[in-house]
């Protein structure tokens, strides 16, 4: 019972479902580490609080104008696994940059909670290569 309790609250803080390999074992014991989050993780928290901030704002009819440039570290904060990063994630993390900047034009033709739902949904794409864990939670950011 103990162990599962601690399996399930390694996997809820870690944000993504594959934590489990960073456990030891020593003298037959099974020892957890202690989460440690990665500078990608505190990023993506930031990502996520900013985004849940501007939503506000724009269902009250402002325009958000300022592109937060730490999102610039998503091309190199270290991730918590020793995962290199491959073609696939630089494509995501170029297209989703973009598109979190795009809700900041002043000059876009296009509608601000469709741009802003732009940037989200590329939230969601990188996260079903990489990390499916928060995508309900990302999921609650849309504007419906
Ligand atoms: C280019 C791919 C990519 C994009 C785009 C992306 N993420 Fe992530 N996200 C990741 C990866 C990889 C992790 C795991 C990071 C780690 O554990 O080091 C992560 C982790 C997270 C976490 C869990 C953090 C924690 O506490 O461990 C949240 C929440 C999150 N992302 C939200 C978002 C939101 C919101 C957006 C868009 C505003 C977003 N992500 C865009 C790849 C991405």
């Amino acid at each position: 019972m103990k162990f599962f309790l601690w399996v399930a609250l390694v996997v809820f803080f870690s944000g993504c479902n594959n934590s489990e390999k960073e456990n030891t074992e020593i003298n037959g014991d099974i020892v957890y580490d202690m989460y440690k989050p990665s500078e990608m993780s505190i990023l993506m928290n930031e990502m996520y609080d900013y985004n849940l901030k501007i939503k506000q704002e724009i269902l009250e009819g402002k325009t958000p104008v300022n592109f937060p440039t730490n999102f610039l570290n998503i091309y190199t904060a270290e991730l918590s696994e020793f995962k290199s990063r491959n073609e696939t994630f630089q494509a995501y993390s170029s297209l989703f940059v973009e598109n979190q900047k795009e809700i900041c034009n002043t000059d876009a033709h296009s509608d601000i909670s469709e741009r802003y739902n732009n940037a989200i949904n590329l939230c969601i794409s990188c996260h079903k290569t990489e990390c499916t864990g928060p995508i309900p939670k990302i999921k609650k950011l849309l504007i419906n």
